[in-house]
């Protein structure tokens, strides 16, 4: 046979399956078609409630009733699942609705392990909440360690927050995992502080990972919702299921404006973590700061590096970080009055770098005794580090340290400077 021979194009085969696109590519594009009608690049706001049916049951195209499914938040949902190498994502009005609906899916009578520093709705659910349909919740602050200990035959759930809030410490989802299937229990990861750039706790066996989309993914701070990615079949009927029972949805708009954030958060994360790396380096360094006083997965000195070097994008810290300021709870405030950049406001993940005091703000429900044992001291101040540039946020911290350090000791009540 000569080389003229025409090739039989039903016998050719068909060609390799495009390699998986990175971060960035997907970032932009998962789940952002062109509008097949009149071509716009950006997807349309489809705000209406209700789609035409042509005869009874039988709609025009996919959608018919916006609770149950509209064109922003399939969007917005492929892009998720697709961020988090998942088979399906769902999105849900808030972090906590999508914490309140994974809960929910459980039966009665079931057991759930918890790490104890999760978000403080977390635990108000777990604790108050969750045993009105007779969910039991443990928690432990060593969950690698004990988590054998503390299975018992109805535990259905593990539930994973990495890095923790505010103290940043890290859980190694795998051993966890390992441990968790090993008598078919789910493990969840709460992976809102990292978010699907810098981790996707898929990758390490996680069987659910749940997001507030508040944060890092929408990244603005003007849209609250939640997230849930996962690859079985069984919890996507089960999920979408109650995502449509209880109706806990995201409106169209705030679908669009997250899906608008998705696009850009390979740049933002990367940006707020590199910020963050360079404040924690010189907060280590600084004589205003209490010795071994810095909280962030990024510096060698944290006693969790390892743990973020096999879990996180190229080991990145991320834009969180918690430190004990010198002088106590009164320097703490000075210092969040202070800064000119950073924001005294809760929340992270935005786009603007805020900064709190945990023990008076977002911690304050939590007795005295039980916040230090997991090492929230009034001294505490926890950063979130936005995408500014990073030399105006060191002057800004460096000036604020100095005035409520040195400031509170000759007492002369440097005040805010907004
Ligand atoms: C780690 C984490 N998970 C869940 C939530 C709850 O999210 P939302 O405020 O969107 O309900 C938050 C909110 O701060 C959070 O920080």
């Amino acid at each position: 046979m000569g080389s003229s021979q025409p090739v039989d194009p039903v016998h050719t085969p068909p060609p390799a399956p495009p390699a998986r696109d990175h971060f960035g590519t997907l970032a932009v594009h998962a789940g952002a078609p062109h509008d097949a009608v009149t071509g716009a690049v950006i997807e349309p706001i489809s705000l209406s409630t209700t789609f035409q049916q042509t005869g009874l049951g039988k709609p025009v195209g996919e959608y018919e009733y916006s609770r149950s499914s509209n064109p922003n938040r399939d969007n917005f949902e492929k892009a998720i699942a697709s961020l988090e190498h998942a088979k399906y994502a769902l999105a849900f009005s808030s972090g906590s609705a999508t914490t309140a609906i994974v809960l929910q899916s459980l039966a009665q009578g079931s057991h759930v392990v918890s790490v104890s520093d999760v978000y403080g709705g977390t635990h108000r659910y777990f604790t108050q909440v969750a045993h009105a349909h007779n969910v039991k919740v443990t928690f432990t602050s060593a969950i690698e360690d004990d988590i054998s200990d503390l299975i018992r035959p109805e535990t259905k759930l593990i539930w994973i927050e990495s890095p923790s809030n505010p103290t940043l410490k890290l859980v190694d989802i795998r051993r966890v995992v390992t441990q968790a299937h090993e008598h078919g229990i789910l493990v969840v990861v709460d992976n809102t502080f990292l978010s699907p750039y810098i981790q996707n706790p898929i990758n390490h066996g996680a069987d659910i990972v749940v997001h507030s989309v508040t944060k890092y993914i929408n990244g603005h701070s003007d849209v609250v919702m939640g997230a849930a990615a996962f690859n079985r079949d069984d919890l996507r009927k089960k999920l979408a299921f109650l995502q449509n029972a209880i109706g806990a949805v995201p409106s169209a708009f705030d679908c669009w404006l997250a899906h608008r954030g998705v696009k850009t958060l390979h740049l933002r994360a990367e940006r707020a973590s590199t910020n963050a790396q360079a404040i924690a380096e010189h907060l280590e360094q600084s004589e205003y700061v209490v010795k071994g006083g810095v909280n962030y997965p990024g510096l060698d000195s944290h006693p969790h590096r390892a743990v973020a070097i096999k879990q996180h994008l190229n080991g990145l810290g991320g834009g969180m970080l918690s430190f004990r300021i010198q002088g106590g709870h009164a320097a703490a405030e000075r210092f969040c009055q202070t800064t000119r950049i950073f924001t005294l406001a809760e929340s992270l993940g935005g786009i603007e770098s805020l900064v709190e005091v945990p023990s008076a703000m977002t911690h304050a429900g939590i007795p005295q005794d039980q916040r230090e044992s997991i090492g929230v001291y009034d001294d505490l101040i926890r950063v979130s580090c936005g995408i500014e540039d990073v030399r105006d946020l060191l002057v800004d911290v460096q000036n604020a340290l100095e005035i409520a350090v040195v400031g509170s000791k000759v007492g002369n009540g440097v005040g805010n400077s907004h």
